[in-house]
């Protein structure tokens, strides 16, 4: 178990820092029905470049994308259709509500993570940013402000009503370890992730479809419909882990169907979240590779999450004797699939898969063979 700490920092005028993406073993939809998640950060990620200016604004300035967007530190709020810039004035913002002083500053941020493919670049860049401002301006915030700063700048800014599993691992995460998360009390502590002579695979669809944000919102404001059924009816107190996935059956009168697919998937999710930290710590990664079938079947058929392109990559990649596992990772609709795959023969089913994947939609897929890596950290100051 590791303690949140405050950063000490000095005087100084730049600061270059790197915050990663993630990748999530299992539990998807879990983290904000408070259940549990096991989240790791990786080696794709966005570098911050932040230098103070002196005056009251701030300009930032996305790299890959040569756009460049201002604004003033009193603004309430902005008008642009640059979705990135949203993301970082929230983050502003929301440093600001913890009575952060931030102080006028340029920022210029670049990176590998590819935006809408399910590894959370929004995390990587919220955490870059927060991440940089702490130390540059010795705001004295704690890992745990930083991490509910960027949350809360998706809540609150940008209006995706997000879990915690993103900013957390993009922080906390560290060299190969994935984290075991409870996101009801914030408990959590790193399980080693060792695959031998297998890697982990994700398959970027390359396709975001547009249902994404209010669908997210929506299966959100679904579970809390449960929860609060539940618990007029006596049967939780808290949350839907509260239920065993043994007595669904339960609980299936007394919920719309609709509700009660949600439900379930959110209950038998947490469960296949302990199985798969049993069968990590026992090394059994056949039992893991299961669970993450299971994990993508649940996403698509109760919660509904997947779609045809997410669903092509996991049948085919089950044919594979060379892959023990493989589901829909993040969000959902669209992004990546994430997959154990025997390391050999890595390249083989890359190529294998491509072809379909083209054959079928037309698109070309991107492979990445990621690794787990340490959380936001310093480049340079
Ligand atoms: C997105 C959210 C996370 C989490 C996943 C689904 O990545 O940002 O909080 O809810 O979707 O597991």
């Amino acid at each position: 178990m590791r303690i949140l700490v405050s950063f000490v920092g000095g005087n100084m005028n730049k600061i270059s820092v790197r915050a990663p993406g993630r990748i999530n073993i299992i539990g998807e939809h879990t983290d904000y029905n408070h259940g549990y998640v096991l989240p790791a950060a990786i080696n794709l990620g966005i570098q911050m470049e932040v230098e103070t200016n002196e005056q009251n604004r701030v300009s930032l300035y996305a790299k890959d994308l040569n756009e460049q967007f201002e604004f003033e530190l009193t603004d309430e709020q902005i008008q642009t259709n640059k979705h990135w810039a949203t993301y970082g004035f929230g983050v502003v913002k929301e440093l600001q509500k913890l009575g952060a002083k931030v102080k006028g500053f340029h920022a210029t941020f670049f990176g590998d993570v590819p935006q809408g493919s399910g590894m959370s670049s929004s995390a990587a860049l919220e955490c870059s940013l927060a991440f940089a401002l702490n130390k540059l301006f010795d705001l004295q915030l704690s890992e745990w402000d930083l991490i509910k700063a960027g949350q809360m700048a998706e809540h609150h800014y940008v209006g995706t009503k997000c879990g915690i599993m993103d900013q957390f691992a993009s922080i906390l995460g560290e060299k190969d370890q994935v984290i075991f998360l409870d996101c009801f009390n914030l408990n959590y502590n790193y399980v080693p992730l060792q695959l031998n002579d297998y890697e982990i695979l994700l398959l970027n669809t390359n396709v975001a479809h547009s249902l994404a944000d209010s669908e997210y919102n929506t299966r959100r404001a679904q579970c809390e419909e449960g929860v609060q059924l539940l618990k007029q009816h006596n049967l939780i107190e808290h949350t839907l882990r509260e239920i065993p996935a043994k007595d669904l059956e339960k609980i299936k009168l007394i919920l719309p169907s609709l509700i009660f697919n949600r439900c379930q998937h959110v209950i038998e999710e947490n469960e296949r979240v302990l199985s798969a930290c049993t069968a990590l710590q026992k090394h059994d990664l056949n039992s893991l590779g299961k669970l993450m079938y299971q994990s993508h079947k649940s996403l698509k058929n109760l919660y509904e999450v997947s779609c045809a392109e997410l669903d092509f990559l996991v049948d085919f990649a089950k044919k594979e004797p060379a892959v023990l596992g493989s589901r829909m990772m993040g969000g959902g609709f669209g992004g990546s699939t994430i997959s154990i795959v025997k390391s050999d023969e890595t390249a083989n089913f890359i190529e294998q898969v491509s072809l379909a994947y083209q054959q079928q939609f037309g698109i070309d897929l991107t492979p990445y063979s990621v690794t787990i890596e340490d959380g936001a950290s310093i480049i340079s100051t």
